[in-house]
């Protein structure tokens, strides 16, 4: 499904200009010192015009959730109220995080059954862009609205609360009306090809909103791809804007990338840095389409006079790869629609035939759908791994590994060197082959997997260990 503004309701702009950030700190803070996160459901408008709104499974009412901003080494304590009627738990995306916070249903912690509730604490080791979600039957419950930003502030000055700005991406898929479409939820169609893609796209909640920026200024824009699975592609020259960050990872000085378009995958974020020059206007613009599809604006004040400086932003303390004395790892993805996927184990037994859409398992790990009893491979704490992935698969995947942030160090049939940044997700194209190193220093039971939801369901799941 692609993104054309054919589909649907002729809309005005003007109309949709919307208050852009989510509503900070609008949770209550217990007495005890808990924020309270109560998943719920909520009526919202995801499409313009007359159309009506939707039910949304959000955080405190609200899709994104609320923003979380905490500074660095602060203690983050989050009490999780169940208010759907379907299990559910949080995962803090890229916060290298305690294990036993991870929020990973089936894995880290059994999800919290609906009228229940489960405390997070945790300390946040590194400043920058990062996000919660559920992480229960995913697929499902980003969908419906269970995400939201995850802020950590540097504890030195840089950007001011007005120059400093979180852009919750989401696609929806809607019906005719403009109403969430539920329908095809599930549908087996998404799960064998790249997801469930939406046809509607919204920053923070709103409709192509028009967002104010004053000539000459320095912002920081954190953009948050909470997409179930759509690559968002963008031209970055066309912005004018620099990076400042990888998830959540400053990059040694804002970098240009000259090449478009520039895929930005589910659950990545990039901090960009953007100086806006007088008169100029310009949006953010989906390209994968036949042509440009906007969906926010941004307007240019003032004349520039003001002189502006850009803060720096510096590394976290991430611990560097001995690359020397590595353990070496290979993952062999395949399957999906057009795709071989060979023997597959699933539960412990070989699926045949029938079994696949039965048990909707359209993808493998080495031969492996979905967790197995025993891990991808152990690492003993402070031991760096080589993992070698080999995308035998007709579609590009984003690879997210939890609990660590990894580097890339070499990307086969790829043109793009983009040095060694930090990332917690990566995309891999069809057919290529990437080998990404980290030091496995935080112990547990963790996550691997494709960010594209449907794929992660479908299969596309594994874990490792760190004793
Ligand atoms: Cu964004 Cu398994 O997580
Ligand atoms: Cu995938």
């Amino acid at each position: 499904m692609k993104l054309t503004r054919r589909n649907f309701i002729k809309q005005g702009i003007g109309a949709a200009a919307l208050s852009l950030v989510p509503a900070p700190y609008s949770f209550a803070m217990a007495q005890d010192g808990f924020l309270e996160i109560r998943a719920i459901k909520s009526e919202q408008k995801i499409y313009p015009g007359d159309a009506p709104e939707s039910t949304l499974w959000t955080y405190n009412g609200q899709a994104p959730g609320p923003e979380i901003r905490v500074k660095q080494g602060e203690r983050v304590k989050v009490r999780f109220i169940n208010e759907l009627e379907e299990p559910s738990s949080i995962h803090w995306h890229g916060i290298r995080i305690d294990n036993a916070m991870d929020g990973v249903s089936g894995l880290t912690q059994e999800a919290v059954k609906p009228g229940e509730r489960f405390e997070y604490e945790f300390v946040v080791p590194d400043a920058g862009t990062y996000w919660y979600h559920a992480h229960n039957k995913s697929w499902n419950q980003v969908a419906r609205g269970l995400y939201g930003p995850l802020i950590v502030e540097e504890p030195y000055p840089t950007f001011d609360a007005e120059h400093d700005l979180t852009l919750v991406i989401d696609d929806w898929r809607v019906d005719r009306n403009g109403q969430l479409d539920e329908q095809s939820f599930g549908a087996m169609m998404d799960w064998s090809h790249g997801g469930r893609l939406g046809n509607w796209l919204t920053v923070n909640g709103g409709s192509m909103p028009e967002i104010v920026l004053k000539a000459g200024e320095a912002y920081r824009l954190r953009l948050i791809n909470v997409c179930n699975s759509r690559v968002l592609e963008m031209d970055l020259n066309r912005l004018g804007a620099k990076v400042l960050a990888f998830d959540g990872q400053p990059l040694g000085q804002p970098e240009v990338i000259d090449y478009s378009p520039y895929s930005f995958g589910p659950a990545q974020r990039v901090d960009l840095l953007v100086i806006p020059q007088e008169g100029k206007g310009f949006a953010l613009e989906e390209l994968s389409g036949d042509t440009p599809f906007p969906y926010a604006h941004f307007k240019v004040t003032g004349t520039g006079g003001n002189k502006t400086s850009i803060p720096s932003l510096k590394p976290n303390a991430i611990p560097a790869p001995d690359l020397e004395k590595a353990s070496q790892h290979r993952l062999h993805m395949t399957g999906g629609a057009m795709g071989r996927i060979g023997k597959v184990f699933y539960k412990g037994k070989e699926l045949q035939g029938e079994d696949f859409p039965r048990t909707k398992q359209f993808w493998a790990f080495n031969s492996v759908a979905n967790l197995s009893e025993s891990p991808f491979f152990s690492a003993e704490i402070g031991e760096t791994v080589i993992i070698e992935f080999i995308n035998d698969t007709a579609f590009p995947h984003a690879m997210h590994v939890h609990g660590h942030h990894f580097q890339i160090l070499e990307r086969e049939d790829s043109e793009i060197d983009e040095g060694r940044p930090w990332k917690d997700t990566f995309l891999i194209g069809p057919t290529q082959t990437t080998r990404i190193a980290f030091v496995a220093d935080n112990p547990g039971k963790w996550l691997l997997h494709c960010h594209m939801l449907e794929h992660a369901a479908a299969g596309m799941t594994t874990w490792f260990k760190v004793t």
